[in-house]
């Protein structure tokens, strides 16, 4: 569930605003980490941290890290290297030292290599830590020496992060809210169980109160999060397990709550009550990130991923019998050790007879201390090279058919903002997709009918053709 969005790292930045210490906070990879780093802004507020727009003005900067692929971990020590250079360039305009600080699954997974390497850093920490943030930032300051956190204390960070509104969360129409953290199937490429940790959930109510105030600040659109989100199993508030399903009906209780999404799921927690939901849950959008990863048995297998492509292709057709108008985006790795060109081809023959709306497909990159990466039979980087632009052209062809198909309906549209030409508005389908027209600023934050025009690869343009398709 890396992003690009969902996959190739992305940059996130705080907003600027008033305050005694300028924090700038760099967000790579999924989107747990953009929740995560909204929340260490939170924990920080406190202490007087407020948005700053550039690493150059910031008194610290938090660089909240990937580990998923190689090529993610790898930009951590340039990064690195710039932000020290800034922080030498503050020191000399005559600014106090700039705190660094390293989070997110790198800290986890690197932490004393990275204070071996990168021996300015102040801080490291871990996925679990965040809400020891100002204890650390004391710590360090006290000590005048690096300070590294990379426990797993279970259950901890959630209780102890703030629970007011968060200032910046206003004004957002949508917002990701973690529902469930770690990762217990150990896939045998995946670096997560080892950054991550076991897998938890949250209690139902923590994450009702936590809805309600983002719905409270604006927010219309969640998305639940979690490694394995569909394996959510939080406390009900009468001490029984609650699944997902029920999590998503609670939640589709809170009045002004528009819409519902959630990810990444597992094609093993898929249960018959969540498919269900698509059906009975009016707020659950019909749009599913469902990662597959490969349509040959043998790899699958291989990868310890508890289901074949059958049973795969059994669940989308459960999924579409309950809801035609569901579609599907999924993650691929091609190359994995041991794929040879018939298992490539057996993941083309699913993707031709499932039919994505969108994908996430990369070539498998070996991760240290992951049992796959030990594996004899690694394929040659020039057939995994050749194996992702095929199947990438397959899924773009896809995209591109799903896109078309939309031209000619109306699709209800959430407005988030203006788009880039004057007196033109966007937002985005049920399915995501970033949606363009022509609209009065007024409608910003309301869901309305828009009449599909014009498609490109990426996004959809279109006509509104009712103001109000839903109450919100
Ligand atoms: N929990 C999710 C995936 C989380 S990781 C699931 O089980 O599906 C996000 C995606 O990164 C994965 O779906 C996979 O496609 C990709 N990925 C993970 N490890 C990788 C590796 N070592 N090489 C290449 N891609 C990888
Ligand atoms: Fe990684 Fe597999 Fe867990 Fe997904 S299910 S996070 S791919 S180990
Ligand atoms: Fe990357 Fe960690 Fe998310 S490895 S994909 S930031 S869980």
């Amino acid at each position: 569930m890396e992003t690009v969005t969902a996959s190739s790292p992305e940059s996130t930045k705080t907003s600027p605003a008033r305050n005694t210490h300028g924090l700038h906070v760099i967000t790579w990879g999924c989107q747990m980490n953009v929740y995560d780093s909204a929340r260490m802004a939170d924990v920080l507020r406190p202490l007087g941290y407020g948005p700053a727009e550039t690493a150059e003005e910031a008194d610290m900067i938090i660089l909240n890290t990937c580990h998923i692929r190689e090529r993610a971990t790898e930009k951590v020590f340039s990064e690195l290297g710039r932000l020290r250079k800034i922080r030498d360039e503050r020191i000399e305009q005559g600014h106090p030292r700039t705190i660094i600080a390293v989070a997110g699954c790198v800290a986890q997974a690197e932490g004393k290599e990275i204070l071996a390497r990168a021996p300015y850093v102040d801080l490291v920490l871990g996925p679990q830590t965040y809400h020891k943030l100002p204890e650390m930032v004391a710590r360090a300051a006290r000590a005048g020496g690096a300070v590294i956190e990379t426990d797993f204390p279970t259950d901890e960070k959630f209780d102890a992060l703030p629970t007011e509104a968060a200032p910046q969360t206003a004004g957002n129409l949508t917002a990701f809210l973690t529902v469930q953290e770690g990762c217990d199937k150990f896939c045998s490429f995946c670096v997560v169980p080892y950054t991550r940790g076991a897998e938890t959930s949250r209690p139902v109510l923590s994450i009702l109160a936590e809805a309600e105030r983002m719905v409270a600040s604006g927010v219309k659109e969640i998305t639940l999060l979690g490694q394995n989100v569909n394996a959510y199993h939080g406390d009900d508030g009468s001490g029984k397990s609650a699944n997902l399903a029920y999590l998503a009906e609670v939640l589709s209780q809170i009045p002004g709550l528009a819409r519902i999404r959630y990810m990444t799921s597992h094609p093993r927690d898929m249960d018959q009550s969540l498919i269900d939901a698509h059906h009975t849950n009016s707020a659950l959008m019909p749009f599913l990130h469902l990662p597959v990863q490969s349509g040959s048995d043998n790899v699958l297998k291989a990868m310890n991923r508890g289901h074949t492509a059958d049973e795969y292709r059994n669940i989308v057709r459960r999924l579409r019998d309950v809801r035609p108008d569901l579609a599907l985006s999924s993650d691929f790795i091609v190359g994995h050790p041991g794929e040879t060109e018939e298992d490539f081809e057996a993941t083309m023959q699913l993707v031709r007879d499932i039919g994505f709306a969108s994908a996430y497909s990369f070539k498998y990159s070996p991760r240290p201390g992951t049992p796959a990466a030990g594996q004899p039979l690694q394929v040659a980087e020039d057939v995994k090279d050749r194996r992702l632009a095929q199947l990438q052209a397959l899924l773009r062809e896809q995209q591109d058919a799903f896109n078309e198909q939309l031209v000619g309906t109306t699709q209800e549209v959430l407005i988030t903002g203006k788009g880039r030409k004057p007196g033109q508005l966007s937002g985005r389908s049920p399915y995501l997709q970033p949606v363009h027209f022509d609209g009065p600023e007024e409608l910003i934050g309301s869901i309305v009918k828009v009449a599909i025009t014009t498609r490109r690869t990426n996004s959809l343009g279109g006509v509104i053709v009712q103001e109000t398709a839903a109450a919100c």
